[in-house]
């Protein structure tokens, strides 16, 4: 059941409860409403997509509460510090690469090796994030496909049933998303166009932002906030290979243990909430075993299964072809 409070310390409180026991909280920020979840706990973020109905992985921005723990995630080089400093708190997200101590879990970067971080003005995302003392991962709070909420009514009608509670905090200040500026390259890039005008930021820093190559993918799976792993991979696999390592669902593959196999199962219950918060992980970790090739068991289509379809169809691209 979905519960919708209005602001105060009793209903930051249960919040913050809600929070820490995995469970998601839509709050209000002075851009758009967020759909919020510990961003390091990787069975919450996954739970967001499950919410939204999102049909593929996207990353999603990491709120946090001051410019601590925001260098404590990300490398800021000079320039992003300089913005950060200029522009937070405030409708400004910073994609930066990830320090060795990132605590934002693979999947809510859908297994970048960069996170998106931000700095909400809004005193109800302030205390909350303050009170986590983690940083919140929010996507907009709206069904994939939909328009972001403005307004704790619109989230409610998103969402009623689908997560736990509603901080109703009145309509957003701002009513249009963060402006997004990647650090990930020798000149930042404006990601997306929000609140903060492109020309204000050029002004400040005295340097022109690069547009993204408009969807410029080289292959599917190549476009930039996508993770590749470096193994290629073998998709509704019934048997494993001589040379392969496997991820596996649902215990598929237990007639192949052996020693020396690499093989993870996403979920040997067959819940895809759990599959969808091992899958970056997994995928990283056989890159790091040094294998070539996996082969992975079938996945069911339906709910999360969508996604992680989604993101296993287009690590399966190689990703050699330059
Ligand atoms: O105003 C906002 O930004 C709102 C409030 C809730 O903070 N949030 C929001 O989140 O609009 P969302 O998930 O709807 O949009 C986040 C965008 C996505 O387009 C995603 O692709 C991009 O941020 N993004 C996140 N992490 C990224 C990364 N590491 N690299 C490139 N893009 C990234
Ligand atoms: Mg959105």
């Amino acid at each position: 059941m979905t519960v919708i409070a209005s602001i105060d310390s009793q209903s930051i409180l249960k919040a913050t409860n809600l929070l820490k026991e995995g469970l998601l909280v839509a709050m209000p920020t002075e851009t758009v409403y967020g759909l919020g979840a510990d961003a390091t706990n990787s069975r919450a973020v996954a739970a967001i997509y499950a919410a939204k109905g999102r049909p593929s992985f996207n990353p999603l921005i990491a709120h946090v509460s001051d410019l601590t723990q925001a260098l404590k995630e990300a490398e800021f080089s000079e320039t992003a510090l300089k913005l950060a400093e200029k522009f937070w708190p405030g409708p400004l997200t910073i994609v930066a690469p990830i320090s060795f101590q990132c605590s934002v879990c693979d999947l809510a970067r859908a297994g970048l090796d960069s996170v998106a971080l931000r700095m909400p003005k809004d005193l109800t995302a302030q205390r909350l994030i303050k009170a986590l003392g983690r940083p919140i991962a929010a996507p907009s709070a709206n069904r994939s496909g939909h328009i972001s909420s403005v307004t704790a009514e619109h989230v409610a009608s998103d969402l009623l049933g689908k997560i736990d509670l509603i901080l109703d905090g009145g309509p957003t200040k701002l009513g249009l998303e963060s402006t997004i500026i990647s650090f990930c390259q020798a000149t930042p890039i404006i990601l997306r166009s929000g609140i903060i005008a492109r020309e204000e930021i050029e002004e400040f820093l005295n340097q022109r932002l690069t547009s993204p190559v408009k969807d410029k993918v080289i292959a599917p799976g190549m476009t930039l906030a996508h993770y590749a792993p470096l193994a290629t991979l073998r998709l509704n696999a019934k048997d494993i290979a001589e040379d392969e390592a496997a991820i596996d669902f649902g215990a598929q593959f237990n007639q192949f243990r052996k020693t020396n196999l690499w093989m993870r199962d996403l979920s040997a219950t067959q819940n895809l909430i759990e599959a969808a918060s091992n899958l970056f992980t997994f995928l990283r970790e056989a890159d790091k075993s040094g294998t070539k090739k996996i082969a992975v068991a079938s996945i069911p289509k339906h709910g999360l299964g969508e996604a992680i379809n989604d993101r296993l169809m287009r690590a399966s691209v190689p990703n050699n072809i330059a």
